[in-house]
């Protein structure tokens, strides 16, 4: 069974708080809002409440953790040692959604940084999150609260869709603010690298560290061990196959309304999803087929924030509709929260990328 506790996501009240972190101390599995997406936590320096962690999840085991903690102080028990860009982006950025990778100490367990020599820190900066990991008094791991390679919860009910009966609490604390994840900074192999573009855009990164580079998703490294998102084939992906149209709007739209029409008259159940501007252009495009396609609206074209936090729950709800095909629009900024979209829409298409 799991347990479903409602909190004020502002306030959260102290009985609520104490009872999911003694959950979190005795090795138990809490779900919690952070402003980017609901992790799931677990004692990070208890190996067994972590392995518990993977298995509720289906996550493969060479994929590591986020470690979550409440102060700065608690990184230096963490870590073998903090560097100073460290100390400046804690400064500007925590709390919020941005994770350090570190080079880890002997105290954190191979399980949650499965096997590296480095450790993923962050400070979240959501009452509840921060209310709990001070009540827990703990570093917490926490992946995102959905099974593996599904798209991110950014809701109770998608933690539930996911994972009821499989872990202990849930802290229902309504929607997260941001809806994709933590931008990941790797500060321990040389050259500062974004490995997984967020919140934190790489503009904001370099007015404290002006030589941060992004990596590109292609670039296979060869660190084995390190599955960051970029070397998983599928992620974020919703049940059905997701094709994505990128480049310029109008030959783009064509040829997703030209196949969306192709895959309705073959019998497909097909969904649609694009920022609410293009829309319409598709509808006409594809004739106002009857029965219509499922359409789930990114939000508004140039509000990139409202489309971050939209986007998962619209490709969950293909999968409640039960479509068979889905055929989506991308941003086509890159700067501010438009890489972290496109990054993660590339990443639901695994590979099935149109581009005009
Ligand atoms: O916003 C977020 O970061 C959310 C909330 C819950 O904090 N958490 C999250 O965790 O997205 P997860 O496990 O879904 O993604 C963590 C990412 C993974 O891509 C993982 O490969 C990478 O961080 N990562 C963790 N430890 C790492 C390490 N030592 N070196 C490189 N990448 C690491
Ligand atoms: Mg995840």
């Amino acid at each position: 069974m799991t347990l479903v506790i409602r909190v004020d996501p502002d306030r959260p009240d102290r009985d609520s708080i104490a009872r999911a972190a003694g959950c979190l101390r005795r090795g138990g599995l809490v779900a919690f809002p952070t402003e980017t997406v609901y992790g799931l936590g677990a004692h990070a320096l208890d190996p067994v409440a972590v392995q518990r962690l993977f298995e509720a999840k289906g996550r493969p085991a060479n994929d590591p953790l986020i470690v979550h903690v409440s102060t700065f102080d608690q990184i230096a028990a963490l870590t073998r040692s903090v560097p100073a860009e460290a100390r400046a982006l804690a400064d500007r950025f925590w709390p919020g959604p941005l994770t350090l990778v570190l080079e880890r100490s002997e105290r954190v367990p191979n399980e949650v940084t499965a096997g590296l020599d480095t450790v993923a820190v962050r400070i979240p900066s959501h009452p509840v999150a921060r209310a709990l990991l001070a009540a827990a008094d703990l570093p917490v791991a926490a992946p995102s609260a959905n099974l593996f390679s599904r798209p991110s919860p950014t809701r109770a009910a998608h933690v539930l869709e996911d994972l009821d009966g499989r872990i202990d609490i849930v802290l229902d604390g309504g929607t997260t603010d941001v809806g994709v994840e933590s931008t990941v900074l790797d500060l321990a192999h040389g050259t500062p690298t974004v490995l997984r573009p967020g919140a934190v855009t790489l503009d904001q990164l370099r007015t404290v560290i002006p030589t941060v580079v992004l990596r590109s998703p292609e670039a296979a490294d060869g660190r084995t061990a390190m599955a960051s998102p970029g070397l998983l084939a599928r992620h974020y992906s919703p049940r059905a196959p997701l094709t994505l149209y990128e480049g310029r709007a109008e030959p783009a739209l064509e040829a997703l309304a030209a196949d969306a029409r192709t895959a309705m008259a073959a019998g497909s159940r097909v969904g649609i999803l694009a920022p609410r501007e293009e829309l319409e252009a598709i509808r006409s495009m594809m004739d106002r087929p009857d029965p219509p396609p499922h359409v789930e609206d990114l939000g508004a074209r140039h509000d990139l924030a409202e489309i971050a936090q939209r986007l998962y729950a619209a490709l969950r709800a293909f999968d409640s509709a039960g479509v068979d095909l889905i055929f989506a629009r991308t941003v086509s900024a890159e700067e501010g929260l438009g890489a972290a979209i496109r990054d993660r829409l590339r990443r639901a298409a695994a590979g099935r990328i149109v581009t005009s």
